[in-house]
């Protein structure tokens, strides 16, 4: 077969949540990564200021995940998912939820974010339904949500640009108030003071819709892709009350949130409220192999486990649940956070971290800044009629500076590897106010 393919053109790759025409014109490479940057197509050094995107939470090119990933490709490349085993993803499984927050006993795994959702929303309805309780099929999600881009993520998720094209979406879903409130918290540190009575939106969707029809909420801890809202004092603690008070299972989406980025393993050890299903992906292999993991409660699980053994109990599930290269990166990835305190590292640097923020304030266009852990946002004050334009004028003069950041709307996210040292810290930062001096 004679088949010419003409190198570097980037014609045919659809770049996914890109600016393609804009992106194509002028391309950003990476060719090599280690540790806190990456290297460019022309050679420059680039600091990793948000780990990826959200995944690379032990830094780039770590010596265990690589030797791990070489090793397993070379003994055992795959084995069937379905009916079939391999001792890695026990393993793996095993070590997880040793380390989750108590209860949370068992895992699916997946291979993305977006995939653990769809199996964190239909597990929920199927455990009321295998309970008997099948009128529940309302699934709650919150304005500004992300959770993927599957049909039932985009359905419970709140980005408006992520759901408008795509029709009716999932029927039965309702949405909880978003949290964000600039006019009374603006630039707090960690959790806003105002607030915590939006939770008491549940209690209107429940007077509308009765707790009886309702499966599940699911929300973010702290909001990540929407830009950095996190919740205010008491909001999550006031959900898990509500839920339980009205047979609700409660889902947090710890895509982002968690393996360390709070400075606490997940969002539950921060905060003190335990889900009923915890949704992760991203950090579980740190970013290496795509994968995720649904960790749900033991009652959740052995409501499943009835009927004549034969039989499969739950009727979900992928081709690479559980892939022998994925459990193995998982493995070492878990080694190298335990190895190195990843897990907590945010405690020990946010206050360092919050204080290097925050000393942007006052900068021209910057309306608030927000931060937990090692998770940062700048809000920008959009350009009249051209929202996201600043933002994202900022990201490419930091890139040109050296430095990689994201941008949301008009909102810098930042969220760099765990392993960052001081010094990045303020190069991040000192980078950052030029840009934001140089901003139209
Ligand atoms: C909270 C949350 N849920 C789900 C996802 C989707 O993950 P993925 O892109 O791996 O499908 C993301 C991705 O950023 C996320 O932040």
């Amino acid at each position: 077969m004679n088949v010419s393919i003409k190198t570097n053109n980037l014609d045919a790759f659809w770049m996914p949540f890109t600016a393609n025409r804009q992106f194509k014109k002028n391309p950003r490479m990476f060719v090599g990564a280690d540790r806190m940057h990456y290297t460019t197509s022309d050679g420059c050094k680039v600091l990793d200021g948000t780990a990826g995107l959200w995944c690379v939470n032990a830094g780039h090119n770590r010596p265990k995940i690589v030797e791990a990933i070489q090793k397993q490709a070379a003994e055992l490349d795959y084995a069937p998912a379905f009916q079939m085993g391999h001792p890695k993803a026990f393993e793996f499984a095993s070590r997880l939820v040793a380390i989750t927050p108590p209860g949370l006993d068992h895992v699916m795994f997946t291979n993305s974010g977006s995939e653990s959702v769809e199996t964190a929303l239909k597990t929920a309805l199927a455990y009321h339904r295998v309970k008997g309780d099948g009128s529940r099929f309302r699934l709650i999600g919150r304005e500004r949500g992300y959770h993927g881009v599957n049909f039932g993520g985009i359905s419970v998720g709140g980005i408006v640009p992520n759901r408008k094209m795509f029709g009716t979406l999932l029927t039965g879903v309702d949405h909880l108030r978003h949290t964000h409130d600039l006019e009374r918290n603006a630039y707090t540190r960690e959790m806003p003071e105002h607030g915590v009575e939006l939770a008491d939106d549940l209690e209107r969707l429940i007077g509308l819709h009765d707790a009886s029809t309702i499966a599940a909420v699911i929300v973010e801890p702290v909001a990540g892709s929407t830009g950095v809202l996190l919740p205010p004092k008491g909001y999550l603690q006031r959900l898990r009350q509500l839920c339980d008070q009205h047979g609700i299972l409660l889902i947090f989406d710890e895509v982002i949130t968690g393996f360390g980025r709070l400075g606490a393993p997940f969002a539950p050890d921060y905060f003190g409220v335990v889900p009923d299903i915890m949704v992760t992906a991203k950090g579980l292999t740190n970013g290496v192999i795509p994968m995720g993991a649904v960790f749900v409660k033991s009652e959740i699980h052995d409501a499943f486990m009835n009927g004549p053994e034969h039989l499969i109990e739950f009727f979900h599930g992928y081709t690479y649940s559980g892939n022998p290269m994925a459990s193995a990166a998982g493995l070492a990835t878990l080694e190298t956070y335990q190895d190195e305190g990843l897990l907590t590292r945010g405690a020990e640097l946010s206050s360092y971290w919050e204080d290097a923020l925050h000393s942007l304030k006052g900068l021209p266009h910057v309306i608030d800044i927000r931060n937990v852990g090692l998770i940062g946002a700048i809000e920008l004050e959009p350009i009249a009629g051209e929202p996201t334009k600043r933002a994202f004028s900022a990201f490419l003069d930091a890139y040109d500076k050296g430095v990689l950041i994201r941008t949301t709307g008009d909102i810098i996210a930042l969220s760099p590897p765990l392993i960052i040292e001081k010094q990045d810290i303020d190069v991040l930062v000192d980078t950052l106010k030029g840009v934001l001096k140089a901003l139209d």
